[in-house]
């Protein structure tokens, strides 16, 4: 297995199955601090810089909150607008990451361009955490998910998964890479327009992944262990800032995971994901049902960070 010393997490893609579990197993390792709301010393003396070209509350907030868990600091901007990047200068990457590599010691990105944290860790002397790019990858989200569904499966392998949502979206990405480490049939159910790239399933198939695409959620909840959500009401995310401007559409049912679907339908011992934010494809009577586990997959994104953060800062080797 490679050392995850001084490594980027850019992608999920050629992530080893043996390197799934070995984060497993430092999560497990390390959950107990964030769930006794403890902060110990792991990572004194290390600094998290994060780099914000886009929103976020979930990934930029849980990579630090799991920074400071480990007694590190954080410094780093959540809006470039405030930064030579997003002014007149619109300062490139390399520039930016060639003074950022200074002010701390790992490096988290999230931008609006595929491909933006790749290039960061070109130039860059300390590890990039791509925490997010365009319609690119958001692999520490699935490694939050896969984490998850092992906590409460007890196992990856074997389960029968369904995503549904737009699959131009990063996360539905590094979800399918992952899984080619797994022994998980997907099924895919997305609209005309938002579904997987003839690029991406040709890589997929060449990656051994056993998947289909259905029209419905119906055609497929039956028979999954895991249901996986996002929105396909969406905000551009090739956008640096997509604001709502009036009403937007309501989510078609073939999308949408209601309660009544999951009585009706689900397997009685299913887990419902959603990395959130949310639209109306999961109501919020969902929450209190046995299926969700989105508070829980939140809880983890601390964790998960918790564990990157400590494997590419060297504080488990
Ligand atoms: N799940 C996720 O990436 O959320 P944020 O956009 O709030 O970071």
């Amino acid at each position: 297995m490679r050392s995850f010393l001084g490594r980027d997490i850019l992608s999920l893609k050629d992530f080893e199955r043996s390197e799934f579990f070995r984060v497993f197993e430092i999560a497990e390792d390390l959950e107990p601090i964030a769930r006794n709301r403890q902060n110990t010393d792991l990572l004194q003396g290390k600094t998290l810089v994060t780099a914000f070209y886009q929103p976020s509350t979930r990934t930029r907030l849980a990579h630090e909150a799991a920074m400071i868990r480990l007694g590190g600091q954080v410094t780093g901007f959540s809006d470039a607008k405030m930064t030579r990047a997003g002014d007149f200068y619109q300062e490139s990457i390399k520039d930016t990451v060639k003074m950022l590599e200074f002010y701390g010691d790992v490096i988290v990105m999230r931008h609006f361009q595929q491909g933006a944290p790749a290039e960061a860790a070109k130039w860059a002397s300390i590890p990039i955490i791509n925490g997010g790019d365009g319609w690119g990858e958001h692999p520490t989200q699935i490694l939050t998910d896969l984490y998850t569904v092992y906590q409460e499966k007890g196992r990856i392998d074997g389960l029968k998964w369904l995503a549904v949502g737009d699959m131009r979206m990063r996360t539905m990405h590094s979800l399918a890479y992952g899984l080619t480490q797994f022994d998980c049939p997907i099924t895919f159910v997305s609209p005309e327009g938002q579904r997987l790239s003839d690029e991406m399933k040709a890589d997929l198939r060449n990656y051994s992944l056993d998947f289909n695409e259905v029209e419905h959620v119906e055609q497929a909840i039956a028979d999954a262990d895991v249901i996986l959500v996002e929105p396909v009401v969406q905000p551009d995310y090739t956008k640096s800032r997509d604001e709502r401007t009036g009403e937007v559409d309501l989510t078609p049912s073939n999308y949408k995971i209601t309660r009544e679907l999951l009585e009706n339908k689900a397997k009685s011992d299913a887990i419902l994901l959603h990395s959130l934010p949310r639209m109306d494809e999961i109501p919020p009577d969902v929450d209190i049902t046995r299926w969700s586990r989105y508070w829980q997959e939140a809880f983890n994104g601390v964790v998960m960070r918790m564990a990157l953060l400590a494997l590419v800062l060297g504080a488990t080797e």
